[in-house]
């Protein structure tokens, strides 16, 4: 580890930043990493200008067709950096019990000695960009502010999509305001003279977080959720120990609005593990027969929940894009989303197309005849490979989206009505249920399983538990992350309804039951009607459940026996998914809330009638 100070030049800052604690604090960093030089991004156009180009002048982006694709950008990464790195994923706290059993867990301090060594000298060559963001619109009380230090330009014009980055973030932090502090290195120094790589990222990986002194520490990736430190590592798991110790909420949560043909507008938060189309809900479509329905986009991803003065839970998007999986969005299953991609995108990963546009699949029925892959290389169809990466990405500014609600930078944020928690599940779950009180919600959350895809790593088709979508995404331990949840509702005057859905139901012969897509809208619209107090149901051991003729079936193929099936109880394969239930608490350990252990007794009883 150097300590040597870099000379004045090195680290001085531009006249506006007044904050000595950050300036202080870029010096250190920059005596540790010793980049070439430091720049202090102003989140201006003219600077993205500058970065694209010389990004496309090393070989390092693809400019789109810009009569196709303006200002719009492919990168290809390396083939051993394509997503998130869940098993080099750390939550550092001085007691391993605090980062609970779901979490990698090390000691901080042997943590920083780790990455101390891995940072010292780790920007010799490069340029380190100082990146103040803002997570949340600037100015609400919901929002927080970060700094990213990177020597990836990759990254600064990803959170200039992705963030509100920039001099606004920096002059918000005036001279002592507070800040998340975030390193960020691929990993790679360069020699003087060397030719940079396409992609510059080190196999050893740590992407490392220290709740307890609100830092993030990453190291060797360049892709995503690994480097792009304001969304999974702050949004989600800094964030989520702040909110405990604050009593809000950060969540692994879409957004979204539905307005009815009164135009009443009802926002709903809804959480899904990964692969189970969440983008295409928080944009969904109304069919044909919601003629005056509307469905309103405020984020896709990630939610920060806090009460109001009344105890009314608000809403902001944290984030100011999308960053999308590409491959299965198209114009039939998401319009809005391809809308969305009409310019100023960053792809990764994805297919380039003969004339200089990009291609995955799903994107349209039939592919092109001819394509570079996402690894460069000839491309046709038929050629037993995947043109696009199965984790190839978007990142766009959420503005461009078509559907995106009016309030999404409402400072206050948007008044939640109802949760939603959905897995990908064969059988058990029903298509649509309500919770009968927040207790058994919070339950259905804690023990949410999906099957696992492509996408995921693990047997394919195997349940793997993900309450609330967060396994991946918990700063702290998962028993204190339930009891959380159960105390926030205790405080709660009106607390929200909370429902769960089930789109993947599937048949003997193995195939869904359920049309999904604009689809969804139906269950949607019997959750804003049931969240208003309004719309039948029938009582389940769980809550209540929609009848066939309390949920619009009008222009759907679906006979009323389907949707019986649908939205049945199955005794026995419920009696499983206790004992996997058992097994889930168990792995919790002492922490588990004693309220959920009698949650499950109670639906054991049940059951047992
Ligand atoms: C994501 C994820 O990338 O949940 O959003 O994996
Ligand atoms: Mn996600």
């Amino acid at each position: 580890m150097t300590t040597r100070l870099p000379d004045a030049a090195l680290h001085a800052a531009p006249s506006h930043v007044r904050h000595a604690a950050l300036k202080q604090w870029v010096a250190e960093f920059a005596a540790l990493a010793q980049p070439a030089s430091i720049v202090w991004c102003d989140g201006s156009e003219e600077e993205a200008q500058r970065l694209s180009n010389q990004m496309v002048s090393a070989g390092q982006l693809i400019r789109l067709n810009p009569a196709l694709r303006p200002n719009s950008f492919l990168a290809r990464s390396d083939a051993s950096d394509v997503a998130r790195v869940e098993d080099r994923t750390f939550i550092c706290t001085q007691r391993r019990e605090d980062a609970g059993p779901t979490n990698n867990w090390e000691a901080p301090a042997a943590m920083k000695l780790r990455l101390n060594d891995l940072f010292a000298g780790s920007m010799r060559g490069r340029t380190l960009y100082v990146v103040a963001f803002s997570m949340g619109p600037l100015g609400s009380p919901i929002s927080q502010l970060g700094v990213e230090l990177t020597d990836s330009p990759y990254v600064v014009l990803s959170m200039r999509i992705m963030t509100r980055m920039g001099r606004p973030a920096l002059e918000a932090l005036g001279e002592s305001g507070h800040f998340v502090r975030c390193l960020h290195s691929v990993g790679a120094p360069l020699r003087e003279g060397a030719v940079d790589v396409a992609w510059p990222c080190n196999p050893t990986k740590y992407i490392s977080h220290f709740p307890e002194t609100r830092e993030i520490w990453s190291f060797g990736s360049g892709y995503g959720g690994n480097a792009l430190l304001g969304k999974k590592c702050f949004a989600l798991r800094i964030a989520s120990s702040m909110a405990r110790e604050e009593g809000w909420l950060a969540e692994h949560m879409l957004i979204l609005g539905v307005e009815n043909p009164a135009g009443e507008k009802t926002y709903v938060a809804a959480a899904f593990p990964s692969a189970c189309g969440k983008t295409n809900l928080a944009m969904l479509v109304p069919p044909p027969a919601f003629a005056g329905w509307k469905v309103t986009t405020i984020g896709d991803d990630i939610a920060w929940i806090k009460p109001d003065a009344q105890g009314q839970l608000r809403a902001i998007n944290p984030e100011a894009g999308f960053f999308g999986v590409a491959p299965g969005t198209g114009y039939a299953t998401n319009p809005n989303a391809m809308a969305t991609l009409g310019a100023n995108v960053l792809f990764t990963n994805t297919a380039l197309t003969d004339d200089g546009d990009v291609w995955w699949e799903g994107m349209t029925d039939a592919p092109p005849a001819h394509l570079r892959d996402w690894t460069g290389e000839d491309w046709t169809p038929g050629c037993g490979r995947k043109a696009a990466h199965p984790n190839a990405r978007f990142t766009t500014p959420a503005a461009q989206c078509p559907s995106i609600d009016p309030q999404w930078e409402d400072p206050a944020g948007v008044p939640i009505s109802a949760f939603v928690f959905g897995g990908r599940r064969a059988d058990c779950m029903p298509l649509i249920t309500q919770a009968r009180d927040w207790r058994t919600g919070v339950y259905l959350g804690a023990t949410l399983g999906s099957e696992t895809t492509a996408a995921a790593v693990g047997k394919i088709g195997v349940v793997r538990r993900d309450p609330f979508a967060m396994l991946p995404f918990c700063g702290y331990h998962m028993g204190d992350y339930f009891q959380h949840w159960l105390d926030i509702g205790e405080r709660l005057p009106r607390a929200p309804q909370i429902f769960c859905v089930n789109w993947f139901r599937r048949d003997e012969q193995d195939r869904f039951i359920w049309p999904g897509f604009g689809d969804n809208m139906r269950a949607l619209a019997w959750i804003v009607e049931r969240a208003r107090g309004r719309s039948n149901a029938r009582e389940s051991i769980l809550g209540w459940a929609p009848t066939w003729d309390d949920i619009r079936h009008d222009g759907l193929a679906l006979t009323r026996e389907t949707f019986a099936s649908l939205t049945e109880l199955d005794r026995e394969a419920w009696l499983r998914e206790l004992d996997a239930h058992a097994e889930w608490f168990a792995q919790i350990g002492e922490r588990l809330p004693n309220t959920l252990a009698l949650e499950w007794e109670r639906l054991a009883k049940a059951w047992a009638r």
